[in-house]
């Protein structure tokens, strides 16, 4: 599967000075561990696992596994009879054992350039413990959910891992979902508590995130679901008194215009909570398979679904991923744009960094604000070594050229990563040359929410770059690729992409709901996990990642589903039928073009074509907003009533050959759409 000849062409090279310091330094050695972590996966991450605290040692395999619905229940267990504690691994081994009391664990870059602070791993435990404590007095106990739904500032680290402390699990919910998607999500995972803040800035816009936050739990009141307190932190109307550590002041974050609506029966103030908690916090002693936390990803059904991740098996595939792919070193600055709402923030922000002692940037703000220079700023700012960000951000930034990525020298930069979605040859080659400078080797990291980290990825002193291939599997990670009958294609091919056995990081449920996951990832091909992504190996065994092959669509990095999409606008009570499908998109990459049928006496207009993208805004969240909207008299249909969407497709792309529509019940309602397409965005 793994080559025995290293490529001859289209291939780029690891510098050599990088290979000096590397933990894997060549492509040899990366084949060698390879076969060991496949062959012997106990002596390979047992080895690993030395490294890190067991309360209580496992007994038995590493990993025992069913991967076959056709012999029973599908299950992955990983260092079964352990225990040990998350965010004592994160952050009391590395203040008390290591000696890292003093490291900065996070640079803090507000929207606002000059909005900062830094936290040490030691200030970092002082405040975990402080809320835990606070999570404790409010009665929240092991196994308990507790949603999670603030910006990107220290106090949504602490309060992930203050969950993790006392062994209650966390649901984060990205703070750019809406209203009606946080309830739900509260209401699935049955959260007895909600964490938030007040607001924030995404460039010169203020988000009131309070306000959809009571929005959220007024809903939940109305579906039977009363959840007892709120958590408020005061990120922009904090009092000077209640500025912790090094912070500047909140006079940076001024907002005259956030209206805050106290309910003091719900909510409660972070701040006045913390001033009385104490900073001593025994941790809960978890068991390896204890759950660790629910992030809810898309699902081609429509409802999303509750991927829930276990204690030890993630905490060794995120520290050992992250260590690998960015060649982590101790004197590294690592930054991750992603936000900690996906699992990208989860894994490579929170997790994979402090389990290594890492000093990482978290960043507020977007890529565009105040200026196209605002991400190379900040890599010279605080000296940025390993960078991960994605597709979709390259694209934009590209279009605005090279001048403001000039600006900034970029001269601590070692290692570039990206994450999300296929990047195109185009991006990654300015990517490589105009952000790199040619010596930085990028690393295109293929995963999923469900796959917990990296699973085909460079290694960035190892492996021959190839841009736009993910290259090869990750360690313990075996890949196949499928025909339609299920049949394992060698060689050169393209087809589905499954794995064959698990890894310590795979997930291990769909919370509440043991079924769909046998359903969406085990079904239909038994004895493989199924990605949902169509893949092609070329003649060298790289692996490139073609695409959702599901009804998914992956608009700026993010999984959405077609089903969740029409369904929202089938909530208007002006559409009685709605099909969205993906049209190509230069920057998002894929965007949402929707064609809707109108019920009787209904009019199509511009103020309906606004009133149907604010639905989809307010039920899903901005994301999700459509780009184009099609008024469909009639949607292409087989003689039993199923959309065809392979022609909506097409319609979508302004491609004329519609193929075989032999089967359709009535052909004329093709080129009727066809005439009448959009062409422009709103
Ligand atoms: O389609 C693949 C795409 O993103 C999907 C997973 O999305 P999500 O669970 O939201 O996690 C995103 C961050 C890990 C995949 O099924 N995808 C992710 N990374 C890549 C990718 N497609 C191609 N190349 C990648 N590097």
């Amino acid at each position: 599967m793994i080559p025995d000849k290293a490529p001859k062409e289209d291939v780029f090279h690891c510098p050599e000075n990088l290979k000096e310091e590397s933990h894997i330094p060549s492509f040899e050695k990366y084949k060698e561990e390879y076969i060991r972590s496949i062959e012997n996966p106990d002596e390979f991450w047992g080895a690993i696992a030395k490294d890190f605290f067991w309360k209580t040692k496992h007994t038995g395999r590493f990993l025992e596994y069913n991967f076959d619905v056709t012999k029973g229940e599908i299950f992955i267990k990983c260092m079964e009879g352990a225990t040990t504690n998350i965010c004592y691994n994160l952050l009391d081994r590395n203040v008390h054992d290591k000696k890292l009391g003093d490291r900065i664990a996070f640079f803090w870059e507000g929207n606002e350039p000059g909005d900062e602070l830094t936290v040490t791993y030691g200030e970092l435990l002082q405040r975990v413990c402080q809320f835990a404590n606070v999570l404790k007095s409010l009665g929240v106990k092991k196994g308990d959910r507790v949603s999670i739904y603030m910006p990107m500032v220290v106090e949504l680290v602490v309060a992930m891992l203050a969950c993790v402390r006392i062994g209650a699990v966390h649901s984060i919910v990205f703070a750019g979902f809406s209203s009606e998607s946080l309830c739900e999500r509260i209401i699935d995972s049955q959260c007895s508590l909600l964490v938030t803040a007040d607001g924030f800035y995404r460039g010169d816009k203020l988000i009131n995130l309070k306000f959809l936050a009571d929005e959220a739990l007024q809903k939940c009141r109305e579906k039977g679901f009363p959840v007892k307190k709120s958590i408020v932190l005061k990120h922009l109307s904090k009092e000077p008194e209640e500025v912790v550590g090094s912070q500047s002041p909140p006079a940076k974050r001024s907002c005259p215009d956030l209206e805050l609506h106290w309910n003091p029966d719900v909510d409660l103030c972070w701040h006045t909570l913390m001033k009385g908690a104490s900073d001593q916090c025994e941790p809960e002693w978890c068991e390896s398979e204890d759950p660790l936390f629910i992030l809810y990803t898309s699902g081609s059904t429509g409802k999303p679904k509750g991927v829930l991740h276990t204690v030890s098996g993630y905490l060794l595939f995120v520290a050992t991923t992250f260590k690998l792919v960015f060649d982590h070193q101790p004197d590294d600055v690592y930054w991750c744009t992603a936000d900690i709402g996906w699992i990208t923030g989860h894994s490579y922000i929170t997790y994979g960094p402090l389990a290594n002692g890492a000093s990482s940037v978290l960043f507020e703000g977007l890529p565009t604000y105040p200026d196209m220079s605002r991400m190379w700023a900040i890599v010279d700012k605080y000296r940025v070594t390993k960078f991960y960000t994605a597709p979709t951000a390259i694209r934009m930034l590209m279009k605005y050229g090279s001048e403001p990525v000039q600006r900034y020298t970029r001269k601590s930069l070692k290692v570039l990563g990206t994450v999300g979605e296929p990047i195109n040859p185009e991006a990654w080659q300015w990517y490589y040359s105009v952000v790199g400078e040619g010596r930085c080797p990028v690393v295109d990291t293929f995963w999923q929410t469900e796959t917990g980290g990296h699973v085909l990825t460079p290694l960035p002193a190892a492996t021959p770059m190839k841009p736009g291939s993910a290259t090869f599997p990750f360690f313990g990670v075996v890949p196949a690729i499928l025909n339609d009958s299920g049949e394992e294609l060698e060689g050169p091919s393209e087809g589905y992409l499954v794995f064959k056995q698990p890894w310590p990081g795979v997930m291990r449920t769909v919370y509440g709901n043991h079924e769909r996951f046998e359903t969406t990832y085990f079904r239909k091909f038994p004895g493989y996990y199924v990605t949902g992504d169509g893949c092609r190996r070329d003649e060298d065994g790289y692996y490139w990642i073609t695409g959702r092959i599901d009804d998914m669509l992956n608009v700026s990095g993010h999984l959405l589903s077609t089903a969740e999409v029409e369904s929202a606008l089938v909530e208007h009570k002006a559409v009685a039928e709605a099909a969205v499908v993906s049209r190509p998109h230069p920057v998002k990459g894929e965007s949402l073009y929707c064609f809707v049928t109108l019920t009787d006496g209904a009019t199509y207009n511009a103020t309906l074509e606004a009133e149907l993208r604010k639905q989809v805004r307010e039920k899903i969240g901005a994301i999700a907003t459509p780009d184009y909207i099609q008024n469909a008299p009639g949607l292409p249909k087989t003689r039993s009533g199923k959309i065809m969407r392979r022609v909506l497709r097409k319609i979508a792309c302004g491609e004329k050959d519609m193929g075989d529509i032999s089967t359709l019940a009535d052909s004329g309602v093709v080129d009727e759409l066809y005439r009448n397409r959009c062409c422009t965005t709103a």
